[in-house]
């Protein structure tokens, strides 16, 4: 099976290069893999994204990649739009086309955060910053783009997934990696507490995501097109998520100034940043649980159900092995 990742030095693409290495897929030597980075390929080109397209031929396209600097965001309109809702909607368009899959990410940045309880995928959104609306743009132009061809050509196998997540976190620059390294020289740190979400794993999300679409030994699977939210279990705040990466580097063995005593909490309002956020993150992960349900899939369900402090614990073990930077 062919198959073309946009992103890959992002957190989520490196994470999909490493559970497409797994041995544990079975047939990884089956797996005809193309990964694409800025330099491969620009994606405010439409040009470029459509000649990797059109060489390469997928059968799966992960798109990865994504404009991320939320505050940055608020001053280059164009650019988040071109990479995070016009590339979406070319790879979506040719995936509907030629009867590809495509997996794409969105993000809780699409709500307004309004919301008392967990947002469902169909509630309304209403992002509150351009990276949201970005984001909001490319899960839109790919409903469109499937909808299109599909009333064009029925009967065509094409599919979509876009998984909605908040907070991710890997081999890259995130929260968690910020506040370790503050803590190495600070003695004190303030850190936001009235703004819930779940931190989700780029490792995590891209074993979840894999296990939507295919089976585990690598072949295509069918699963119904739409958006999916894609959590760990439970929830915390910024100031919760500080909290733990400090004791747990600490746990760990790191020489560190902080504690987490010392992390003190703060509203949203007196860290005022240019794009603002949602105060509510929650999302419901019922729609993908049920997906795995259906198939009896008993170790999916595990791998959805994992706390979200767990895993969060063994990445800043590892971050801390690696060395603090
Ligand atoms: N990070 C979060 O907290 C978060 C939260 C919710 C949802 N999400 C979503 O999750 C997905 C993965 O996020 P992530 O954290 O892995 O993002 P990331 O680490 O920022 O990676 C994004 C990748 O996209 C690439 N990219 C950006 N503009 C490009 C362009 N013009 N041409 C080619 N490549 C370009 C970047 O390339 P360079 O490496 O060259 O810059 C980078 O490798 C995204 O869809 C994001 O919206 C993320």
């Amino acid at each position: 099976m062919k198959i073309l990742v946009f992103g890959k030095d992002g957190q989520l693409g490196k994470a999909f290069h490493a559970a497409l290495s797994d041995c544990n897929l079975g047939l990884a030597k089956q797996l005809n893999i193309q990964y694409l980075g800025r330099s491969q390929c620009d994606l405010t080109s439409e040009q470029a994204i459509a000649n990797m397209l059109d060489q390469f031929g997928p059968e799966l396209i992960i798109n990865a990649s994504a404009y991320t600097a939320v505050d940055k965001a608020e001053t280059e309109a164009d650019l988040a739009f071109a990479v995070n809702a016009r590339a979406p909607e070319l790879m979506a368009r040719y995936a509907a086309q030629y009867g590809a899959t495509f997996l794409h990410f969105s993000t809780d940045y699409v709500f307004d955060g309004e919301k008392y309880g967990f947002y469902l995928e169909n509630d309304l959104r209403n992002p509150l910053g351009v990276y949201g609306k970005s984001k909001m743009a490319g899960e839109e132009a790919i409903a469109k783009a499937f909808s299109k061809v599909a009333n064009q050509l029925p009967g065509v196998g094409s599919q979509y997934a876009i998984l909605r997540t908040s907070w991710v976190y890997g081999d890259g620059g995130n929260f968690i990696r910020t506040i370790l390294r503050l803590a190495k020289d600070r003695e004190e740190l303030k850190v936001i507490e009235d703004q819930y979400g779940v931190p989700a794993s780029a490792q995590w999300l891209a074993q979840v995501s894999l296990n939507l679409v295919m089976y585990s030994h690598g072949a295509l699977r069918e699963f119904p097109s739409g958006i999916y939210h894609a959590v760990p279990a439970g929830e915390t705040s910024w100031h919760g998520l500080a909290s733990l990466a400090v004791q747990a580097a600490l746990e760990a063995g790191a020489a560190l100034k902080l504690t987490p005593k010392a992390i003190k909490p703060i509203p949203a309002i007196e860290y005022p940043l240019p794009a603002s956020r949602p105060m509510n993150s929650r999302m419901s992960t019922d729609k993908l649980h049920q997906v795995f349900e259906g198939r009896g899939d008993m170790s999916k369900l595990r791998l959805l159900n994992k706390p979200w402090d767990e895993a969060v614990r063994v990445y800043v073990h590892n971050v801390v092995q690696d060395g603090l930077n």
